[in-house]
Order: structure tokens, then sequence, then C-alpha cells
């Protein structure tokens, strides 16, 4: 695996493919089960993976973990290595970001839902990186996870309507034995809150069961937040039913549904889906 931290280098590895696919799975570092699994379906589909790690402070708020983001680069290029990826791509901000330019990519009403409401910009943010990294990488297919559904509903859309030449790839979300999706920020959570936290999926399946057996989606949404309120510490943020992948109200017409939510606790904001 060859790791590298400039652009330039990027630069003149790609510029050496000789049309083999690109596999790429951006990351913001601290590896877990839930990249691996996006490396594995990258290796198992392609020529070449690349991987990146850049913790992007575009996508976080004045008031966010930008600098508690977990880190271990050492581990993180462990795993990547065990994944056989063939880059890995460990840019600085200066590097990523050498000039302040107020160019950018502004996401519509898909991200003033859900996470987008509690963390105005954030998407902005996230599209920035990403079409830089496309731009550098010119992957054949990327490769994201569904537990970040409106992130990836928002790139999809964003890659469709702007004919970005890459392929999104959907992996779906790599849970805890008990249910837990994994995730970054779950070293945040206390002992405690570590128990509690299981009760985010169980209350999103038993919203989802509600809704299937009486479609009523006021009823499903009411008891997945009950359940959330009366078996956590947390603090809800939202549990809400949306069509995939345009964030709308449920209609009949709607194809695929997203239950979602995000709950606060003290260290950490968790959030978790699924898809229907
Ligand atoms: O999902 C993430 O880890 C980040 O939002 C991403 C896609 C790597 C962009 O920084």
């Amino acid at each position: 695996m060859q790791t590298i931290q400039t652009i330039n280098e990027l630069k003149q590895i790609i510029a050496l493919n000789n049309a083999k696919t690109i596999g790429f799975v951006p990351t913001m570092g601290y590896l877990h089960e839930g990249h691996q699994a996006l490396l594995n379906k990258a290796r198992k589909d392609n020529d070449i993976v690349v991987a990146s790690i850049f913790v992007n402070p575009a996508q976080f708020g004045p008031n966010e973990d930008l600098d508690r983001y977990p880190r271990d680069i050492e581990r993180d290029t462990q795993l990547a290595t065990d994944a056989g990826v063939d880059v890995l791509f460990i840019p600085s901000a200066n590097e990523m970001y050498p000039f302040e330019s107020d160019i950018n990519i502004i996401v519509g009403d898909l991200s003033t839902k859900l996470c987008g409401e509690s963390r105005p910009g954030h998407f902005d943010g996230v599209l920035k990186v990403i079409t830089k990294l496309f731009h550098l990488i010119q992957p054949t297919k990327a490769y994201f996870g569904q537990k970040d559904a409106q992130q990836l509903a928002i790139i999809e859309t964003f890659v469709d309507a702007y004919n970005f030449p890459v392929q999104i790839v959907r992996v779906p979300t790599v849970r805890e034995p008990d249910g837990l999706a994994k995730s970054s920020r779950n070293v945040f959570l206390s002992e405690t809150e570590r128990g509690e936290a299981v009760h985010l999926y169980q209350a999103l399946q038993l919203a989802t069961v509600t809704w299937e057996t009486t479609d009523d989606l006021t009823a499903a949404i009411a008891k997945g937040r009950e359940h959330i309120e009366s078996n956590t510490s947390g603090k809800i943020d939202y549990l809400e039913a949306l069509s995939y992948p345009d964030l709308k109200p449920v209609t009949g017409e709607t194809k695929e549904v997203l239950f979602a939510t995000a709950v606060f606790f003290e260290k950490a904001r968790l959030i978790d889906n699924i898809l229907t």
C-alpha cells in the first residue's frame, strides 16, 4: 500500500492508471467495521482501491467536535493495509484547502431536513470535499454507508444532477451484535449510555413495523419516540419518516421510506436509520 499526503503524489498515481477501475472509499479515519465493509466491497469490485482519511473542517460547525474527532492513523493504516487498499491518501487541511475561496456548493432543501436542521452548512462542506476528491481520484465507483442516509441521498442526487462520471455504491449499515450501528463516535458513550444506545435501532424497528402493520405514520413515529424516551437518557434531535432520496413527506407514491433518528447523549450525537 502506498500512503501519500500530497495532491501531487495522488495526481501522479492516477495519471499512471491504465484504464483500470478505481474504487474509492472516502473516510474521516478512526476506521471501524463499517468502513471495513466499504473497503471490502471496493476491493471485490475494482482493480485499484483508493481510500482517503481526512477530517474535513468544512463540514464541522463552530461548536462541533472537529478537535475532538477521534484519530488513530497508525491503526487506520494497518486496517487499510489488511483490507487490501492500494493507495491511502491522508492530506492535511492546508493541502486540501490551500486558500480561502468564497465559491461554495450550497445544498438546497435536502440539507434543511433531519441532520441538516441542527448542522447548518454541514452537507455543503461534505459536497465541497467530495467534489475535490472525486476530481482528483476519478473513481469508477465510490462507496458510502447507508448509516449516513441523508449524506448518501445528497451525494446520489448531486452526482446524478451534475453528471459526475462515478457510480455511487450504497453499503448497508454494519451493527454491533446488539444492533447498535457502528460509529467512530460510539467511543464517546459512557457505559450506561452504551447500554441505552441500542434502543435507537429498536425504536426505528418499532416505528417501521407499526407503520407497515397500521399504515399510520403519526402513530409509528410516536411509538418510536416513546421507546427512546422511556429507555434512554438521550435527548431526541429527530425521529422522522421521509421519502428517499428526495426527503419529502411520505405519500402513496413513495417508493422508499427512510425512518431516521438522531439522539444527543452527553458527549456524542448518534444517528441511525432504516430504509424500507
Ligand atoms: O461520512 C464521512 O465520513 C464524511 O462525511 C466523508 C464522506 C468522508 C466526507 O468527509
